[in-house]
């Protein structure tokens, strides 16, 4: 995508309407606090999103319980990355074979994952019914864990801009490529249309150069300030890692398989400032403000 395709597709006509900021509680749900909300998103496919999500989720496994959510329902493949083979996913929940719970895959003591979908190409845009169906079960399974880390699909879609619309906290994973800068911006832009404060945040991956993260960072703000009006927050750099190209071959996340690696160490350094982040942000939780925002689909319909 080129910036004037960017641009065209970036100027809608009429704006998306706001995320409501609080979602009245479901009748019956019992008043607990939300686990924090993750999600990974880049426009771009390929940037590192697998990466970082799986990443984080072990990364909060080591200290509570974390559930690891493949949002990509055409070609899911975050269950790779944990050398597991999903019996149910996501796509069963959607067609209601199966709640979310019976979805689970359990990855480690700590870790859990719901599945997306492969190659069931009609799942990756779903309807707002659909979409409902899967804020539901995500809303079921909140209170059992510490944070919960979505694995975007990439693209900018009505699901991907949901569920980062729906997230606590946003992190776009881009490279210094032009094209992974101009997608991330691209994002960000029909994200903060859908929920002006969306509280995103900067990854920039595959770094070679010392100055490549904020370089890249800068540049994607400069755009942010100048055409929306508002920033988006540089979190840190990922270097390029045969590591995690090696850890991904042997099906496991490069925290569990190399430890001591540059990558690993840098995504340690990141979990810490995404922790402190969310510890300024309010836990509206994930499967509510998903809800909440299946009924503006629904409305506009
Ligand atoms: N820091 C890194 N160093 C080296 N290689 C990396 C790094 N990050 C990602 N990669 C490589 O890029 C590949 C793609 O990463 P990943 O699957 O996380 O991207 P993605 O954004 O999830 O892709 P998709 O959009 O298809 O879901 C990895 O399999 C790995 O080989
Ligand atoms: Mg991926």
């Amino acid at each position: 995508m080129n910036w004037n395709e960017a641009l065209r597709i970036l100027h809608p006509q009429r704006p998306e309407p706001a995320l409501p900021v609080r979602v009245a509680p479901r009748a019956g749900a019992l008043h607990r606090a939300h686990a924090p909300s993750i999600c990974v998103a880049s426009g771009k496919g390929g940037t590192g999103k697998s990466v970082v999500s799986a990443s984080l989720a072990a990364l909060w496994a080591e200290q509570g319980r974390a559930l690891l959510i493949d949002a990509d329902l055409g070609v899911g493949n975050a269950h790779l990355m944990q050398s597991v083979q999903p019996k149910l996913t996501l796509v069963d929940v959607v067609r209601g074979r199966a709640t979310a719970a019976e979805a689970l895959t359990v990855c480690g003591p700590r870790l859990d994952l719901l599945a997306g979908g492969s190659g069931v190409s009609q799942m990756a845009s779903l309807s707002a019914a659909e979409l409902s169906r899967i804020a539901r079960g995500i809303e079921d399974l909140d209170g059992q864990y510490d944070a919960l880390v979505v694995d975007s699909a990439a693209g900018i879609s009505e699901q991907t801009i949901a569920f980062a619309a729906a997230a606590d906290m946003v992190l776009i994973v881009t490279t210094s490529d032009p094209t992974a800068m101009t997608d991330a911006y691209a994002f960000l832009k029909v994200l903060f249309a859908r929920r002006r404060d969306s509280h995103a945040s900067l990854i920039v991956n595959r770094t070679v150069e010392v100055d490549e993260g904020p370089r890249t960072a800068g540049r994607i703000e400069s755009v942010c300030q100048r055409f929306l009006g508002r920033g988006v927050h540089y979190l840190g750099c990922l270097p390029e890692d045969r590591a995690v190209v090696k850890s991904v071959a042997q099906r496991q996340c490069v925290i569990n398989a190399a430890p001591q690696s540059p990558a690993a160490i840098a995504l340690r350094e990141l979990r810490g400032r995404i922790a402190e982040e969310l510890n300024t942000l309010s836990h509206l939780g994930l499967g509510r403000s998903l809800e909440a925002c299946c009924a503006g689909v629904t409305r506009r319909v």
